[in-house]
């Protein structure tokens, strides 16, 4: 998409009940704007003495251009943060994690008892010769363990890489290279819309020619003793017997990574975008009780899977922070029947609510029959993440499921920021279809391709002109690649998404600039199907464009050109669909492949997606002279 485009801003603004302003931890939000603009430093520092710090820090910040150092020379343990803390502060008998399984089955862990979990499995990590630094590859379905697991990681200083568990051999195979991950951590099966998923075998596929590998961890999903099929292999609870039931913290710099989390990168290979501990602590820490406003008798939701950001920052890492009460789920939307999300919320009497625009475009489809026959009285907040939410379903969001009185969250914020960056703080009237503005503590401009402030209605380039805590320190292995979010426009960061301001200074973001495709909430590289489609034999040469799509945003469309003996065919269609399922996952399946003689290209010889994509849509497709023929 090009940058420059007019929007025409006439939005209604919803404006909510003043008890929630009355009554959030933020506060006015310009008045904490302008005290954070006042003294950045000084505004970061009061929200980092909200932890728990075994050394405090000596500087707030240190900014060498692009790269930042967070509250330097301190030392903390994120686990004992998000658990020792808690014990010790009145939380011990605290739910901290409420299951619900696909098949109905519930388990509880108060914080006690989480973090006696997080010891134990943490000390058979170490029996297993995990130490500070070692990359832990997490691949696992959504059961308490999985928390467990990564909590157990940061306890003792390993750095975990989490890799949603719907991603298939190939793509799991790559990140664990990529990371060098010692040890991989999966179980023998996940569940997913009354389906077994064969995770275990998914995990030895993958992990052939990956000399890193030294271990695989593997739970039980019906925790019962399970038969090993090889050497690699040792069963996740089995190693847990014996090993001492105490285990502290380990002593992290500030500035040690915390986890890998890889996305997807205008190449075909994804980038693992690098956390560190303190800076997105405090981050996730901050927005979880001033933005989220998480208050001692919440029961928080987030809809995500732990394999996205999403799921880091605001189910574990946030959230067990400010010691919250976290539902967790296996659940999918509509499974066994679109009422099941909002049976949980009455179940559980959930109170802040998570979602993605994708789920609630398809409860809309639905029909508002569905969430009519739960009581869903107790939701005070409701929030929105990974894609622009659109008008209409940010009425239907509001009215149906916040009923006419929920704020809606709606938060930009990305991997490799870590934490929400620009939304509509409590309190502050909504516009739908516009995020909102920078939280205080984030510095945002729509900007055009020289640095210059866009007027309001203009479209142009979101930046960000401020380092921030929870910002990414690294791309792993790949530095460069982290330089380039820096060095585009001016010496600032830019997020790669179109975005338009209104006169107020509310953000509208529309969507990305670059050749990534956002699929019902996921990230999706053109580069990284279009690699997949061309490993197939038939396939000599692909292109993907996104296309328009009332559920998911987006959807994939392909366009191939076969080798030399392949015709194309239904059947080929199939094929390659499913190959791509296979090879990256279900949510880059094409829903549509055209075969082509010729894909059209530059005289340099790069595909012109613009090309294809003004001709699917039907439009203009802008400048073509560099078009071959
Ligand atoms: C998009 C997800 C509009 C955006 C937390 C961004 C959004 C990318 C929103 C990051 C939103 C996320 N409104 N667009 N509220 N939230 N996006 O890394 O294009 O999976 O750059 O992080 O999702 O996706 P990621």
């Amino acid at each position: 998409m090009a940058e420059n485009f007019d929007v025409k801003l006439d939005s209604k603004t919803y404006i909510p009940d003043p008890s929630y302003l009355e009554n959030s931890a933020l506060g006015d939000y310009k008045k904490a704007y302008a005290e954070f603009l006042s003294d950045p430093d000084g505004f970061w520092a009061e929200k980092a003495r909200e932890l728990d710090w075994i050394k405090p820090w000596d500087k707030v910040k240190e900014w060498n251009w692009p790269n930042a150092r967070w509250f330097c020379g301190g030392k903390l343990n994120i686990s004992a943060n998000c658990l020792d803390r808690h014990v010790k502060n009145g939380r011990r008998n605290k739910l901290a994690l409420i299951w619900k399984g696909e098949r109905g089955k519930e388990e509880i862990y108060t914080y006690r008892q989480l973090y006696r979990a997080v010891m134990k499995f943490a000390n058979a990590l170490k029996e297993l010769g995990v130490q500070k630094g070692d990359r832990i590859c997490l691949y696992m379905p959504f059961v308490p363990e999985h928390v467990i697991a990564m909590l157990a990681c940061v306890r003792i200083g390993a750095v975990h890489s989490i890799v949603y568990a719907g991603f298939g051999a190939d793509a799991l195979h790559s990140r664990i290279k990529d990371a060098e991950a010692k040890i991989v951590i999966t179980a023998d099966v996940g569940i997913r819309r009354g389906k077994i998923v064969q995770l275990r075998s998914i995990v030895a596929d993958a992990v052939r020619n990956s000399p890193s590998v030294e271990k695989i961890v593997v739970l039980s999903r019906e925790r019962c003793p399970i038969e090993l099929y090889s050497e690699m292999e040792v069963d996740f609870y089995a190693i847990q017997e014996g090993v001492s039931e105490e285990c502290p913290p380990e002593e992290m710099d500030s500035e040690d990574p915390l986890f890998i989390l890889y996305t997807s990168g205008t190449t075909g290979t994804p980038k693992g975008i690098v956390h560190s501990s303190g800076g997105y602590i405090v981050g996730a820490h901050y927005t979880s009780k001033y933005i989220f406003d998480i208050k001692e008798n919440d029961v928080h939701w987030c809809t995500a899977d732990p394999g996205w950001i999403t799921g880091h920052s605001y189910i574990v890492y946030g959230p067990l922070s400010v010691g919250a009460t976290v539902l967790i789920t296996e659940t999918t939307p509509d499974y066994p029947d679109p009422g099941i999300w909002w049976s949980l919320i009455e179940e559980f009497g959930v109170t802040i609510f998570y979602t993605a625009p994708t789920a609630i475009r398809m409860f809309m489809k639905v029909g508002e029959q569905w969430p009519e026959k739960y009581d869903l009285s107790s939701l005070r907040i409701i929030g929105s993440v990974g894609e622009p939410l659109n008008p209409e379903a940010f009425e239907w969001y509001y009215r149906v499921i916040g009923r006419n009185k929920c704020p809606i969250l709606d938060t930009w914020w990305q991997t490799e920021t870590g934490m929400h960056m620009i939304t509509t703080p409590l309190g502050q009237p909504m516009k739908p279809g516009f995020a909102g503005v920078p939280i205080p503590g984030v510095v945002a401009d729509v900007v055009d391709k020289e640095g210059n402030p866009v007027p309001p209605g203009q479209g142009g380039l979101l930046v960000i002109k401020e380092p921030w805590p929870a910002m990414m320190r690294t791309v792993y292995n790949n530095p460069p690649r982290y330089n380039h979010y820096w060095n585009q426009i001016r010496d600032w960061y830019t997020v790669g998404d179109l975005a338009v301001k209104d006169e107020e200074g509310y953000i509208m973001v529309i969507g990305r600039s670059d050749d990534i495709l956002i699929v019902a909430g996921h990230n999706l590289g053109t580069a990284e199907v279009e690699s997949a489609l061309v490993a197939h034999k038939a396939v000599a040469e692909a292109a993907v464009i996104g296309i328009p799509d009332d559920l998911k945003g987006q959807a994939v469309k392909a366009f191939v050109t076969l080798r030399q003996g392949f015709v194309p065919s239904q059947k080929l269609v199939s094929e390659l669909t499913y190959h791509v399922r296979m090879t990256i996952g279900p949510i880059a399946m094409p829903s549509a492949i055209e075969f082509m003689d010729k894909l059209p290209k530059t005289r340099s010889g790069k595909i012109m997606r613009r090309v294809l994509k003004a001709k699917e849509l039907g439009v203009d497709p802008g400048d073509i002279s560099t078009l071959e023929e």
